[in-house]
Formats: structure tokens, sequence, C-alpha cells
């Protein structure tokens, strides 16, 4: 049977953690409950699958790792990450120009400039694109272009706030590495003293019809390359698979690994609420063998998510 979910509090001293770029699927609510699983002693910490990197910004923020990786096979993506990180003023230049010449025309501004950013992959035009698509959703045809749709009810986030996104997210990373790379590479570098947060797509809705594939990346070879991590000792955090009211996505993992699985309710479904029905979301989380006796066993381990009860739940 499975347990209670783990309801996460909301953590004040995150309250002025930035964000720089709006992500589907970001983590940057659980990143509450997922900080609380750092170790002290975090050497360095490795987000493989990155996206907008929220729980590596949240670490950051709350400066518990000595050191940040981030990294995701999206190379236009990392080159986004690597400006926001060098040069985030110019980059801010850069977004309040096109913003301020979308106005007359946004619907065709927005098609113009993701014809440009096919076309030559420059960070600025997806900042500029994961601003005002749908969803924030990334989403690619088979020619690996950029497909996704403008939001005509969005003109994306002002100038004004994005200036100082940009700016608070390069200094709470600052000193942090930004890599494009298989999340393979980057779990095969990870040494004793460093924690790796995963959150690959989920199984079940990325594109494809066949669920051995997880956006490209085949369940077996997953599973192996966890299996060789787990077997040199690396302490990882796995996002994997979910419920949301009766459907789930991704099977659980525990069948083939040995992980130590929680379970931790992640809110009420927006879609759900769009379709006038309520259901919850409890999202799984898996630690690895090396994690969890860091962390001096499971009890500790789930002790930690639970802090001061006068903490308010996550809304
Ligand atoms: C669910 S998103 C991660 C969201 C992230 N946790 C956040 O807070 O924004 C999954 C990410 O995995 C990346 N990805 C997909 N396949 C990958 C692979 N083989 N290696 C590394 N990254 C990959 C995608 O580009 C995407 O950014």
């Amino acid at each position: 049977m499975t347990p209670a979910p783990i309801a996460p509090r909301r953590l004040p001293s995150l309250d002025a953690a930035p964000h720089a770029i709006p992500y589907q699927g970001s983590k940057r609510r659980l990143a509450h409950a997922i900080v609380l699983l750092l170790p002290g002693d975090t050497g360095r910490l490795i987000e493989p699958f990155a996206g907008s990197a929220a729980v590596s910004i949240a670490a950051a923020h709350l400066a518990i790792p000595k050191a940040v990786e981030i990294s995701d096979i999206n190379e236009p993506l990392m080159a986004l990450w690597q400006r926001i990180l060098t040069d985030p003023a110019a980059l801010a230049d850069d977004y309040e120009s096109m913003w301020n010449e979308q106005l007359p025309d946004p619907r065709r501004y927005y098609d113009e400039v993701r014809t440009k950013f096919n076309a030559t992959h420059e960070p600025h035009f997806l900042l500029y694109l994961l601003a005002r698509c749908v969803k924030a959703a990334v989403r690619y045809n088979r020619y690996g272009e950029f497909n996704q749709g403008a939001d005509h009810r969005r003109l994306g986030a002002k100038p004004t706030t994005m200036r100082p996104r940009l700016l608070a997210t390069s200094k709470t990373l600052a000193g942090a590495t930004a890599l494009a790379r298989d999340y393979a590479e980057s779990l095969e570098a990870a040494g004793s003293g460093d924690v790796v947060y995963m959150d690959p797509p989920y199984e079940g809705v990325s594109n494809t019809r066949d669920h051995r594939y997880m956006a490209g990346i085949s369940r077996e070879s997953f599973i192996a390359t966890l299996r060789n991590a787990i077997d040199r000792d690396v302490s990882f955090i796995l996002s994997y698979d979910g419920t949301t009211g009766t459907k789930s996505y991704g099977r659980p993992l525990t069948e083939v690994l040995d992980l130590e699985h929680l379970h931790l309710y992640a809110g009420k479904s927006s879609q759900a609420t769009l379709n006038g029905e309520t259901a919850h979301t409890v999202e799984s989380l898996y630690l690895s063998p090396a994690l969890v006796s860091r962390l001096g066993g499971v009890a500790k381990a789930i002790e930690r998510l639970r802090p001061a009860e006068a903490m308010p739940l996550l809304p």
C-alpha cells in the first residue's frame, strides 16, 4: 500500500529565492522539500536535467552546497544559462529591446523571433520565446525546430521584472558551472561528496507513444546508469513518477532498483481544476542508498521533511 504522502512545508527562507526563466515542469515549489534532503556536507550539487534549475537556485540561495553544476541536453538552453551566469545585464538589455519592439504587433514579432531562433540558436531569442510561449513549454518538431506557439493573452514578463530576476539569479548562482551534455556524463562524473538531483522528463508524458522511452531516454539505459551510480555510492535524489487523482505517470522504480521511495504531496492539479474537477498530485522522490546513509537513515531523512510545525504548508 502507498504510504500517506508527506505534505511539504513552505520554507520562509526561500521567499526571496530568485528564478530566471519560466519553464514547464519547474520544481520551484517542490524545491522547498528537496533542499531539506541535501546533507550539510554537500560538496557539489549536480543537476543534470536542469531546465530552469529551480532546485540548484534554491540550494544555492540557502548556501547549502559548496559548488553547483547544472547541465541539460538542450544546447541553446545551456547557452542561455551561460549568458545568465556571465552576462545578465546585457541579456536583460536584449530582452528589453525585444519586449519593446514586439508592442506594435506581438503575434508577428513572436513568429519572427522563433524563425530567428531556429536559424541562429541565440540565447536571447530563447529567453523571449520562453517568456511568451504557451505554458513556457519547450517543444521541438522532428527537424529540431522550436515550434511552440505564443500565448496571445500575455506579452511576457515586463523588462522591469525580467531584469532583476536575471541579475539576482546570476548572483545566487555565482561560480556555478553550466554544461550542455547528456545526463549520463554528469552522473558518471559525480563523486562521493556530491549530491545529484535528477528530474528527467516523465515517462508517459513524453512526446513518444513508446513508453520504454522518456523523451529520447530509454528506461533500460536510465536504469542501468542509475544502477552504476548506486554501485559507486553516489548520493542522488530523483523525481520520477507520480499520480494525479487516479492517473499515474511512470512506473515505480523500486521494482528494479534498491532506492528509498518517498511520496510528496504536490498540490491540486491545475489541469484538473481547469476541467472543473479536483485532483491531487503526488510526486515520487527516490533517494539513493548512499544519500540515505549520509542522512542517518530513512527515519531521519523523513524527519528533515517535517520541520517546525508552525511553518505553513506549501499553498
Ligand atoms: C522536467 S524538465 C526539468 C525541469 C527542472 N527540474 C526545473 O526545475 O525547471 C526535464 C529536462 O531534461 C532535459 N533532458 C531531456 N533528456 C535529457 C538527457 N538525455 N540528458 C540531459 N537532459 C535531458 C530536458 O531538456 C528538460 O529541460
